[in-house]
């Protein structure tokens, strides 16, 4: 007898139907349990977790011929979740399932040898591929059911173990789908304690000025400053001041952590921005994404956030070139034997460093002891296609005794938060009929001469400069898109001269020579 269920395997970010198709042959002299369309080990090893799952749910397992294919069979399979669909299919193909029960629904969860069904990976965008091929329902691992509901319009059963599920499907008890219960914070979660405050960085008032700038218009930033200046603090306050994510993007951030197992339990939609530190040891596969099974990496897994590299200079130039690409694309492509696959990479990269290998190079109190050529060594790391597609470029100072003991807070991040989605808010309208086009820093030459226009004033600054500094054309662009910037913060559609003479202030400083 035959049976075919419904499973789904992921690619990238994608879900992909799987057809389960169990042969059962009960003539069969030697017993046998075959696995065939391109399975990995843990798919292979699924047909032992099978059979004591049935024998342990008190159903048989008939000690005969079963032939399972998993259609299309050119596509890899990876992983334990196709656990559930190839019991339910070796128990309609034995008649211990009604065929008809499994038709139109989506199977997906490991199984242990005593019949529960246990967590898998992935099950968000696996879910929102059935409901895009029209399934009426997916019997999902009753710890992954919060993360499937986030997908409307499709039934959602959470299934204990694979006693109750047959149960289920002959109707004796049927388990009620999931209801997502009312959330009760609108999406507005409590602030995790990892993101610093604002107001509890003493003084640095120009850099948090930087910031802000940066978290405006998502530009790139990097700051240069001696030790223990506080350049780690800053950039973790960063995801408090960026806007709060849309929907949309929590959905896009969510599926990214959901196919790299990453979600929390118990928090299956993410509500804050990404913050990702890779330490500087990471590999180019780790930064980027890669693997037998291509897994996003930090530049996909800090996608809509914030990508931290702090001490810049510590990360192999192999690394960093790497990141070239995914800056300037927002989107990362690996390539494979079989094809390649993209996965999404738009963040905001926020990088620190010292300015020399002592750390004191420029520092007023502490003397530097790095001859010129060890500090142009050092500086050189970071090469200059990456220093070019960072906009904002600030230097970090000591902060004076006085201010750091002082009692007195600054401003919060959310008063700091409410500028930036009011310039993003500006952006948005701006951009209405530019696809593509989220914030100022994504904008392209095209785009920089229709929509930076500069009063009179601003455009002779804008020439005196040009000419005094010698900007190539990428470098003035560069000072446009953050005086756009500076100009949406501050409620203008014109840039004015202050607008720009203040983006002129974030271009990286000439570096020493030796
Ligand atoms: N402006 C500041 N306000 C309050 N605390 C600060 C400030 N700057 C530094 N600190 C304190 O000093 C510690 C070290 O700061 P941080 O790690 O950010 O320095 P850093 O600039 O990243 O140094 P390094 O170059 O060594 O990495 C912080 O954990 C904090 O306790
Ligand atoms: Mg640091």
């Amino acid at each position: 007898m035959l049976s075919i269920v419904r499973a789904c395997a992921i690619v990238g970010l994608d879900g992909f139907i799987i057809e389960v198709q169990t042969d059962f042959n009960p003539r069969a002299t030697i017993p046998t349990f075959t696995i065939v369309g391109l399975p990995d080990n843990a798919v292979r090893e699924s047909r032992e977790r099978v059979r004591a799952a049935i024998k342990n749910s008190r159903m048989q397992f008939v000690n005969k011929t079963y032939v399972v294919n998993l259609s299309p069979a050119d596509l890899p399979k990876h992983g334990p979740a196709y656990d559930l669909p190839i019991a339910v299919g070796v128990l309609a193909a034995t008649d211990q399932v009604p065929l008809e029960s499994v038709e139109r629904a989506l199977f997906m969860g490991e199984l242990s040898l005593d019949g529960s069904v246990r967590h898998i990976k992935g099950i968000m965008p696996m879910v929102y591929s059935a409901y895009q091929e029209g399934f009426e329902r997916v019997y999902v691992p009753v710890d992954d059911a919060a993360e499937a509901g986030l997908i409307d319009g499709i039934e959602i059963i959470p299934v204990a173990s694979l006693g109750q599920l047959v149960e289920h499907l002959y109707g004796l008890q049927p388990i009620s789908p999931y209801v997502a219960p009312p959330s009760s914070d609108n999406g507005q979660a409590s602030v995790p304690d990892w993101i610093v405050d604002f107001a509890d960085i003493k003084g640095q008032e120009h850099v948090k000025r930087a910031l802000e700038i940066a978290a405006g218009g998502n530009h790139n930033v990097r700051l240069n400053g001696p030790p223990g200046v506080g350049k780690t603090l800053l950039a973790r306050a960063m995801p408090g001041i960026l806007p709060r994510l849309s929907n949309e993007e929590a959905l896009e951030v969510t599926r990214i952590y959901s196919v790299a197992d990453m979600l929390q339990s118990g928090q299956p939609l993410m509500h804050t921005r990404p913050f990702r530190a890779p330490h500087h040891t990471i590999s180019q596969a780790g930064l980027v994404g890669g693997g037998t099974i291509p897994k996003p990496g930090e530049v996909s897994l800090s996608h809509r956030g914030v990508l931290f590299l702090d001490e810049i200079n510590e990360f192999s130039s192999k690394a960093l070139e790497v990141l070239r690409q995914p800056i300037e694309d927002k989107s990362v492509t690996i390539s494979r034997a079989k094809g390649s696959l993209t996965f999404p990479a738009n963040f905001l990269l926020v990088s620190a460093q010292n300015p020399c290998p002592c750390g004191y190079f420029g520092d007023p109190v502490k003397p530097c002891i790095c001859t010129p050529t060890m500090i142009a060594r050092y500086q050189s790391k970071i090469s200059g296609p990456l220093l070019d597609r960072i906009d904002i470029h600030i230097d970090v100072p000591r902060v004076e005794y006085d201010k750091l003991m002082s009692a007195e807070r600054g401003e919060l991040s959310a008063q700091v938060r409410e500028r930036v989605e009011r310039a993003r808010e500006r952006q948005r309208e701006r951009f209405a009929d530019y696809p593509g086009l989220f914030a100022n820093a994504d904008m392209g030459a095209g785009e920089i001469q229709q929509l930076c226009i500069l009063t009179a004033e601003a455009r002779q600054l804008a020439d005196l400069t040009v000419r005094r500094m010698q900007l190539s054309a990428r470098a003035y662009h560069r000072v446009l898109k953050l005086s756009r910037t500076i100009a949406d913060l501050d409620g203008k559609n014109l840039i004015e001269v202050h607008h720009i003479a203040e983006a002129i202030q974030y271009r990286p400083r000439m570096q020493p020579t030796g």
